[in-house]
């Protein structure tokens, strides 16, 4: 999908968005904010915050930014800070793969159900490192293909129909980490049928000071 498929796609489904994803993927969501270990004055950024579903679950002494492509999703996002009065949340159209934003922006750095959404999760990827202080946290909850090949080549067969849908299904962990500065830290399984996955990373970007990924991602 291209950014253009995903505004048109996402903002479709912006009306009925809450009612499909929002319950079935709130345990993956509150579980996910709650692994930030977010401490009072954090600056936390969320990826693909569609229409802020996650918000309300962050705590207040902390500043929260929301970007995501969809307006549609966005008008959603407005409503749902007005409703809860979240005054320490801003939400701004921006595309994830090319972040206005400078290094080093923020403390933590959410993303989820996104990075199957995005048209490119590798520029997601490195974007997220980038704005993401060293030694910050990254959190990835996602599905993610599964290890047991029958499965596996299941959700290769559907990913193109998922495609249509505006998400794949297709997409390992280990690609997507693959080439990052990010160790994986910790790993559960989310949500009802425990096919989604919390994945708690920190950003090793600049510790190594070589300019080499780690490669110590023992948990995938
Ligand atoms: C499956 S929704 C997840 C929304 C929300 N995070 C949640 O927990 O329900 C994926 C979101 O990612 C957004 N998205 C996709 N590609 C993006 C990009 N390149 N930059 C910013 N947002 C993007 C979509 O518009 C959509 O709102």
């Amino acid at each position: 999908m291209d950014a253009a498929k995903v505004e048109r796609v996402y903002s479709s489904y912006a009306k009925v968005y809450d009612h499909i994803f929002g319950k079935i993927f709130h345990d993956g969501r509150e579980h996910a904010v709650r692994h930030l270990n977010l401490s009072p004055g954090e600056r936390v950024l969320e990826v693909g915050v569609g229409t802020g579903l996650g918000l309300p679950s962050y705590p207040r002494s902390c500043e929260i930014v929301g970007i995501d492509l969809s307006d549609g999703m966005l008008n959603k996002c407005r409503q749902r800070i007005d409703v809860y009065g979240l005054k320490q949340v801003k939400v701004m159209r921006m595309d994830a793969g090319a972040m206005e934003f400078a290094d080093d922006s923020f403390d933590a750095v959410m993303a989820a159900y996104v990075v199957t959404a995005v048209p490119d999760y590798r520029k997601v990827m490195l974007e997220m490192i980038r704005v993401c202080k060293p030694g910050g946290r990254i959190i990835l909850l996602n599905h993610f293909s599964n290890g047991n090949p029958l499965i596996a080549a299941i959700e290769k067969v559907i990913s193109p129909l998922c495609k249509q849908l505006g998400w794949r299904t297709d997409l390992s962990l280990a690609s997507v980490l693959d080439g990052t500065h990010l160790t994986v830290i910790h790993k559960q399984k989310v949500n009802p049928f425990r096919i989604w996955h919390l994945v708690k990373c920190v950003n090793h970007k600049s510790v190594n000071g070589n300019g080499q990924p780690h490669s110590h991602n023992a948990l995938i």
